[in-house]
């Protein structure tokens, strides 16, 4: 394909280099005239492992070039790749000036050209940014409509400096959200051979994932510091705790507890956060991030309470308390401290839960539930169409496959409000479904 690759820094001359390699012809535009040199007398622009000798073997093939004419290159080429700097501003938001005008730019030598043209943004930009912001400049500045001979793609970028050439050919994934097919279908072609899923989502989505990705390797290491700053403290090799903690592949380094919903309780997790946040402070270690969990969970509770509170209807069918499913285990339940709080706001509750009715059957939580909930106690029914009946606004803790056929039925005119993410229910007809994160 000709490609064109707008912005020459780290990911733009990797990308310019990996692209020619894999047999495209690429021409690279930047304002910098250093960095156009650079790539003109075979050299890399920047230091980068491998990058010096694959952009001296693409210049010598004639399948890479460097220009500062942007015009020209988008004249003569089928997609433009952007990958010009986001720094930040002042408070941190990124600032876009960069990539707009280079979007403008290319909008309008696009009057100059007949045939299709995708745009495909590669800078880090904030959810949303694409369609709302770039997609007006683009269209007012080429005068075309999305597929009528332009597309408008954003593609993150996942390599890493210092391993960046090896990192384009593996990629863990490859992300394209696109506003039309024939973006889809040029990147595919773009990318053919390249390891990894090929993953066909929105721009929104592909921009909020480049963003998350970036978040959570930082709270990685800075998990993995705090850690192994208290860890050291007890004369321990924090290294030697984070190795073995590593291999659990099922629990630790996984996808569990990795999707969004209510809050953690139980009789293990807010008692083990809260004891190593002591530990830390009798250490006189501080932990910044980790101290904060149990204040983020309790806000989550509090996200929840305002998400059930803000139409303002006050019969509520309750289900779920036990802190999650499959156990009859209310201690540390956040859907009891949920429950708790909608009551103490004048909420009048009816409460469902599978496990803590057979609990209750056969008595076997009935202590707890008499010395801790009493108030909650005389709320629980056994009957899921009971708790339904005077219902305005349905709470979904967590249900069965069959209570939530039950709910189902009767959401008609209710307002659902999941913690949980149950499709069936988000499909049941409710006048109104809402998640908590969703
Ligand atoms: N560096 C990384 O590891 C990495 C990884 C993934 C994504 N990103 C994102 O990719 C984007 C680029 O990052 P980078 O590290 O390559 O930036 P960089 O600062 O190294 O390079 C940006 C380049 O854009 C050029 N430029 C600026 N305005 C221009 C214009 N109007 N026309 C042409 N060229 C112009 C600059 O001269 C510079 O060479 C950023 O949004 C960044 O967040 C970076």
């Amino acid at each position: 394909m000709q490609v064109v690759v707008v912005g020459l820094g780290y990911v733009g001359s990797v990308c310019s280099a990996c692209l020619s390699n894999r047999g495209h012809s690429v021409v690279g535009v930047d304002t910098s005239s250093f960095k156009v040199d650079c790539i003109q007398r075979g050299m890399s622009p920047i230091v980068e492992k491998d990058l010096g000798e694959l952009i001296a073997a693409a210049r010598e093939k004639g399948l890479l070039r460097a220009t500062a004419d942007l015009e020209d290159a988008v004249l003569n080429s089928e997609i433009s790749l952007i990958s010009v700097a986001t720094p930040s501003n002042p408070n941190y938001t990124p600032n876009l000036g960069a990539v707009d005008a280079v979007v403008r730019n290319i909008g309008h030598a696009l009057r100059k050209k007949s045939g299709p043209h995708v745009i495909v943004l590669r800078s880090t930009v904030p959810p949303g940014t694409t369609e709302a912001r770039i997609l007006p400049i683009l269209l007012e500045a080429s005068g075309r409509e999305i597929g009528e001979g332009l597309s408008l793609v954003f593609n993150p970028e996942f390599l890493r400096e210092g391993s960046s050439v090896k990192d384009f050919h593996q990629p863990p994934q490859t992300v394209v959200g696109s506003l039309d097919e024939a973006g889809y279908l040029a990147m595919e072609k773009m990318y053919a051979g390249l390891p990894g899923a090929f993953v066909r989502t929105s721009t929104k989505v592909a921009e909020s994932v480049k963003y998350l990705c970036n978040v959570f390797h930082a709270l990685k290491i800075v998990f993995a510091n705090e850690a192994g700053s208290v860890l050291k403290a007890f004369g321990m090799d924090g290294r030697e705790v984070m190795k073995i903690f590593c291999q659990d592949t099922q629990l630790n380094i996984s996808a569990a507890y990795m999707r969004p919903g209510f809050a953690f309780g139980g009789s293990c997790l807010p008692k083990e956060v809260k004891g190593f946040i002591t530990l830390a402070r009798d250490h006189d270690i501080q932990i910044p991030a980790l101290g904060a969990l149990i204040d983020s969970n309790e806000m989550h509770i509090k996200r929840a309470y305002e998400l059930i509170a803000r139409d303002g209807r006050k019969r509520v069918a309750f289900f779920g308390l036990a802190f999650k499913p499959g156990t009859d285990d209310m201690r540390d339940s956040p859907l009891v401290a949920l429950a708790e709080r909608l009551l103490g706001k004048g909420f009048e509750l009816s409460i469902f839960d599978d496990f803590v009715k057979v609990s209750r059957l056969l008595g076997k939580n009935k202590e707890f539930i008499e010395r801790e909930i009493p108030h909650l106690e005389r709320l629980l029914s056994d009957d899921a169409e009971a708790v339904l009946h005077d219902a305005e606004v349905i709470v979904i803790g967590h249900a069965g496959a069959e209570v939530r056929r039950v709910i189902a039925q009767r959401a008609a005119g209710r307002r659902i409000v999941d913690l949980s993410g149950y499709a069936d229910l988000r499909d049941s007809g409710a006048a109104e479904y809402e998640g908590i994160c969703w």
